[in-house]
């Protein structure tokens, strides 16, 4: 049996829809993202919603709009996608990484704020794998010393906390819809917000600067109408292709969240008693968005390598860790590790100089986490092989 990682949810629908975006005539930025925009505003509960080629282009974007300086410096968790931290990178500010809770993934609020200094000029939270970062711990953070929040929610649709969906307690959210990610338009972003401000800016920087866009200048009835530019700034539109996609998508979206949730529960019932997997945990107040299912290895072993700063247990372990996963790709079986430890990164370690136990629990989550497969397409029979095979590794 073949099980990847992931497998698009695609149905009649999504050919559909973009058949009648082909023969509109109109591909670009258009009517479709337009309503695509509307859609997640509407789910997510924001007043806007900014459609974008990619979450990345969000991040960049929401530099701008923030208008990080040279020398500024942003406080993110220093175990994410490394787009979190190249945004800040790019404009000349530096970023500045602060440890995670390997419990949820997510960033150590009392780490971050430790690492606030008089440069420091914002914070760059991440809600990793479907899972709202502690985000009034952070809003509380920001407003003690006046910072600016964006938050990374590339892995976010579906997930809040308290009622507040994730990407809406700072200043703006930017979600993503790359394939791995719980509905795709092949590449694409968004940035939702509340700040009409944000709206606007986003919408201008992400066609050149425009003061109107491509579609209302020919919707206008003036042909001779061109646009104004006010500030230089990208070509980062969706197209009303991707959108297609994404409207289809969207319609499936509750159906998605709820057998995500659903297969927490059954991958829960099935692999808790296994010591050497900790699985995730949906903590009080969250509603969580399950993009991936994340697991830590051998967590006791995990926790005291941890504790006692022993950077060679836990370069064993992910030798047995990697191991693990050979064995079930041997079996047809396709894990991923979580994410990444930024800091670490050639760029990151060349020019800042960190080393690996300078975030120690992110570190262990970039040596040590198995992302499992996990789509709302598996059936039945993939999950009991999956359950099976990661029982017969016996460890
Ligand atoms: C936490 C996080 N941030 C940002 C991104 C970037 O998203 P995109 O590929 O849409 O630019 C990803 C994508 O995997 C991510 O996981």
């Amino acid at each position: 049996m073949q099980i990847p990682i992931t497998r698009p949810y695609i149905t009649d629908r999504e050919y559909e829809l973009v058949r009648e975006s082909l023969q509109s005539g109109w591909l670009v930025q258009g009517p479709r993202v337009k309503e695509f925009e509307q859609r997640m505003a509407a789910f997510t509960g924001a007043r806007y919603a900014v459609a974008l080629n990619s979450c990345t282009s969000g991040q960049m974007i929401m530099s701008e709009i923030i208008a990080l300086q040279p020398g500024d410096q942003v406080i993110l968790p220093a175990f994410t996608w490394i787009s979190t931290a190249n945004a800040v990178e790019y404009k000349g500010a530096r970023p500045v990484f602060c440890d995670i809770d390997l419990a949820t993934f997510n960033l150590d609020p009392e780490d971050m704020e430790k690492r606030i200094g008089p440069a420091t000029r914002a914070l760059y939270p991440v809600s990793l794998f479907g899972l709202t970062a502690d985000m009034p711990a952070v809003m509380e953070i920001a407003r003690r010393y006046n910072l600016r929040v964006v938050e990374d929610v590339a892995c976010g649709l579906g997930a809040s906390l308290n009622g507040t969906h994730a990407g809406l307690f700072g200043q703006a959210g930017v979600l993503s819809f790359h394939p791995r990610k719980s509905i795709t338009t092949g590449e694409g972003g968004m940035i939702i917000t509340n700040d009409p401000e944000v709206q606007q800016q986003a919408m201008s920087l992400r066609e050149h600067g425009a003061d109107k866009s491509d579609h209302q200048r020919h919707t206008s009835g003036k042909p001779h109408q061109m646009s104004n530019y006010t500030r230089p700034g990208f070509n980062m539109r969706m197209t009303d292709l991707q959108a297609a996609v994404g409207v289809a998508q969207y319609e499936k979206l509750n159906e998605i969240l709820q057998t995500k949730n659903e297969m927490a529960a059954q991958y829960r019932d099935q692999l808790a008693d296994l010591s050497w997997l900790q699985l995730p945990d949906i903590p009080p107040g969250h509603q969580h968005g399950f993009q991936t299912y994340c697991t830590l290895f051998k967590p006791h072993e995990t926790y005291q390598a941890i504790e006692h700063r022993d950077a060679r247990k836990l370069e064993t372990l992910h030798q047995q860790r990697n191991q693990v996963m050979e064995r079930l790709a041997s079996q047809g079986i396709i894990t991923r590790p979580g994410t990444h430890a930024v800091p670490i990164q050639k760029h990151y370690q060349n020019k800042y100089g960190y080393q690996k136990m300078d975030f120690p629990r992110a570190y262990a989550a970039d040596r040590l986490t198995i992302a499992l497969p996990f789509y709302p397409t598996m059936r039945p029979e993939e999950k009991q092989y999956l359950f099976d095979q990661i029982r017969k590794l016996n460890l």
